[in-house]
């Protein structure tokens, strides 16, 4: 099964702003959809607060096995499996067969995973300041990086973005 992690942060690390995305980009929310659905069964990992952040209508995220990480024992979600450490979350998504497991934030589960993880798709937005949490510190020496797509800003994309995929090398 593979691994891998996926975040929007701008040139600050910023991720997120008062519980929910800083900007609104149409293109990265379909990149979203389209990698972490692709063709077969996969996973998402992510933290309780990023699970309250997503609107009704896409929780839990469709034809995707949705892990929530929860230290609450008494969490529990009828469309989603909890885990309580990082081992369960993965081992839910080796029993559900799952093919690709990723883990999509936020900044509490993106630290617990970076040290495990090799490869991880960034879409760097263009912009400053966005927000009140930041991805985790992230050493980038040892990494590689392959840009995929430059996109400038319009009426559906705040700013202008750039995706990369870093692979460890
Ligand atoms: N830009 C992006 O790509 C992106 C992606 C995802 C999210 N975000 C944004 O990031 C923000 C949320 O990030 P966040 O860091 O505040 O929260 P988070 O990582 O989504 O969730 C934090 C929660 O995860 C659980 N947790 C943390 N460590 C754990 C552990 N060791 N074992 C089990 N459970 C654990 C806890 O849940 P309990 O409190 O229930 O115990 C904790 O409150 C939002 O603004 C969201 O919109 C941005």
């Amino acid at each position: 099964m593979k691994i891998a992690m996926i975040v929007a942060m701008d040139e600050d690390g910023c991720i997120g702003n008062q519980g929910d995305l800083p900007w609104r980009l149409k293109s990265d929310i379909a990149r979203f959809k389209s990698l972490t659905e692709a063709d077969g069964y996969n996973a998402v990992i992510m933290g309780r607060k990023t699970w309250d952040s997503l609107p009704d209508s896409f929780r839990p995220l469709p034809e995707r096995v949705n892990i929530v990480m929860s230290r609450d024992t008494g969490w529990s979600h009828a469309d989603a499996g909890v885990a309580l450490y990082p081992g369960r979350a993965i081992e839910i998504a080796y029993a559900e067969a799952c093919d690709e497991c990723w883990v999509i934030g936020g900044a509490q589960i993106y630290a617990m995973f970076l040290d495990q993880i090799e490869e991880i798709h960034v879409t760097t937005v263009h912009t400053l300041g966005s927000g009140d949490v930041k991805f985790p510190e992230w050493d980038r020496n040892g990494w590689s990086e392959t840009v995929v797509e430059k996109l400038e800003g319009d009426g559906d994309n705040a700013f202008a973005t750039t995706y990369s995929i870093w692979n460890k090398s």
